[in-house]
């Protein structure tokens, strides 16, 4: 599998679950990889950089928060081109509204929808002065529906998405495109924990058109399709990618 032959994608949170398996997945469809995570990540950072080794492909480990500009600029400087930008990093600790810590808001808005802005915005002008770029927002299905005990994580969900339109409207004369995945219920660290038990996974596995929820390996597929040449007229996008939970 050849789509993304040639081409380096930077992916964010790739320490595990669904960024893990985009870096492995794009490198099986000829990507080279520059991992980035946290660097307390560091065990996990390891283990995803063999997997995308064993496909055969170059990998690099840069560790940074995204919610630090100064460090995200100085990765972006050391990584060398990128051509495909994917903002994975996120975080979800459940709460009611009304129960929510002002900083429990402000930490998920500052990785969740700040770090997704600061990330493009020091990953853009390499990809200006190429004329050519692809930028992939995870968003989720949340940031369309509104779920409870998820209102500040969906909010900062919907905030990806506006970006990922407005970026999009911006960048596309430099030949860049911006797409949003929103992921439905993936059997992730975040996506069990925030299930919570076997009756709701039972649940939401009978809801599901398909009868079943995600692997983080559902997300490979759209994200191939947005980083390579087989989505040159897209952008602006937001694909849901939830075995049918959601249908707007
Ligand atoms: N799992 C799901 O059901 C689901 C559904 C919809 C959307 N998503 C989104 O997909 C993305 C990946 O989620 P996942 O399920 O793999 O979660 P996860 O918790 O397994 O992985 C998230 C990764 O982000 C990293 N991260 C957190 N804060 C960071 C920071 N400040 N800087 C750099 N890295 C940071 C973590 O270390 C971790 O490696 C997230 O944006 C999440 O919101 C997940």
């Amino acid at each position: 599998m050849t789509e993304l032959k040639g081409k380096t994608a930077l992916i964010t949170g790739a320490s595990r679950g669904i960024g893990a398996a985009l870096a492995e997945g794009m490198a099986a469809h000829g990507a080279d990889i520059i991992l980035c995570d946290l660097a307390r990540e560091e065990a996990g950072l390891a283990k995803t950089k063999a997997a995308v080794e064993a496909q055969g492909r170059r990998c690099q480990v840069l560790p940074l928060d995204v919610t630090n500009k100064a460090a995200i600029e100085a990765v972006v400087a050391q990584a060398g081109q990128i051509d495909i930008l994917v903002n994975n990093a996120g975080i979800l600790k459940p709460s009611r509204l009304q129960d929510l810590s002002e900083a429990d808001w402000d930490a998920h808005f500052d990785v969740n929808a700040k770090g997704v802005l600061l990330m493009t915005n020091a990953v853009l002008p390499q990809m200006r002065a190429r004329k050519a770029g692809r930028i992939i927002n995870i968003a989720s299905i949340a940031g369309r529906q509104g779920v409870p005990t998820q209102g500040h994580y969906a909010a900062t969900k919907a905030t990806a998405i506006t970006l990922t339109r407005v970026y999009a409207q911006e960048v596309g004369m430099d030949g860049i495109t911006v797409n949003a995945i929103c992921p439905g219920i993936i059997l992730t660290e975040m996506g069990r924990n925030n299930l919570g038990s076997d009756a709701a996974v039972q649940h939401w596995t009978e809801v599901a058109a398909l009868k079943r929820l995600g692997d983080p390996k559902d997300i490979v597929g759209p994200a191939v399709f947005f980083a390579s040449d087989l989505s040159n007229f897209v952008t602006g996008q937001a694909l849901n990618v939830c075995g049918g939970i959601y249908f707007h």
